[in-house]
């Protein structure tokens, strides 16, 4: 049985005093988990080491919106998975349609970040998803076909036991359209599919894969419970302890 993990992306929001308010609103709401739940916040770089001390003693997690692939060295302006890890990061999410789209992410540097997360004992939150241009022209199964073999290309079955893969049709991130149940799991099925092309069933049931985009408490719970959905990443709503928590609760 897979727990369900709802992660919260908090993109580019909140500053400092804003972040202190939000863990503290959280740790209030959340200060137990329902069995089965993970729950983790994503706040901007600069809120990781403030988020780690306010959260001793939550049940709540931490990760980060991304990381570069090297430990340290003249990469100015990147920050390094050690640094993530020194600033309390068990997680982190990798390939992001807005990294993708903005910022040059491909598969292939998506791949080599995922592994240097792996390798640095970060869980890697691995985005793939099609656009709303894909989708009308019905090529999304071979979009994300491509973005799960290139994101996961010599991937182990032992290291993606632990990975995450977040399915973000980036058409419904962020637009307050959100796919519906069934176009979620026929996604995420083909996911599942294709973990167990590439690592045979027992590997494949085993990882946990996450529904992102406008995901809300009033849709939360029956995308949560399609059969091959366990968990949601979540932008807007997680931006209010309210709604994340509420999110969070559906999950059980
Ligand atoms: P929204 O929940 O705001 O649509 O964002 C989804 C997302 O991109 C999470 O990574």
């Amino acid at each position: 049985m897979r727990n369900k993990i709802i992660a919260g992306n908090w993109k580019m929001n909140k500053d400092l005093n804003e972040s202190v308010e939000l863990i503290n609103g959280l740790k209030a709401k959340l200060a137990t988990l329902p069995k089965g739940v993970q729950a983790i916040i994503c706040p901007p770089y600069i809120s990781l080491a403030q988020a780690k001390d306010l959260l001793k003693g939550s049940p709540i997690e931490l990760g980060a919106q991304n990381m570069y692939h090297e430990d340290e060295g003249a990469f100015t302006g990147e920050i390094s998975p050690k640094m993530l890890k020194s600033a309390g990061c068990k997680y982190v999410i990798l390939g992001h349609s807005e990294r993708r789209q903005y910022f040059g992410d491909t598969d292939a540097s998506i791949n080599t970040k995922v592994k240097k997360a792996l390798t640095s004992g970060l869980i890697p939150i691995i985005c793939v998803g099609e656009t709303l241009q894909e989708r009308e022209k019905n090529i999304t199964n071979q979009v994300i076909t491509t973005q799960v073999k290139g994101c996961l290309k010599d991937i182990s079955a032992a290291d993606i036991e632990k990975s995450i893969i977040a399915y973000e049709p980036v058409w419904a991130i962020g637009t307050g359209k959100v796919a519906t149940p069934q176009q979620a799991q026929d996604v995420h099925k083909l996911i599942r599919g294709l973990l167990t092309q590439l690592y045979g069933s027992a590997t494949a049931e085993k990882v946990v894969t996450q529904y992102g985009g406008s995901v809300k408490p009033d849709n939360a719970k029956e995308l949560l419970h399609q059969p091959d959905i366990d968990g949601a990443l979540v932008g807007g709503a997680c931006l209010k302890a309210d709604s994340f928590a509420a999110i969070v609760q559906a999950a059980e």
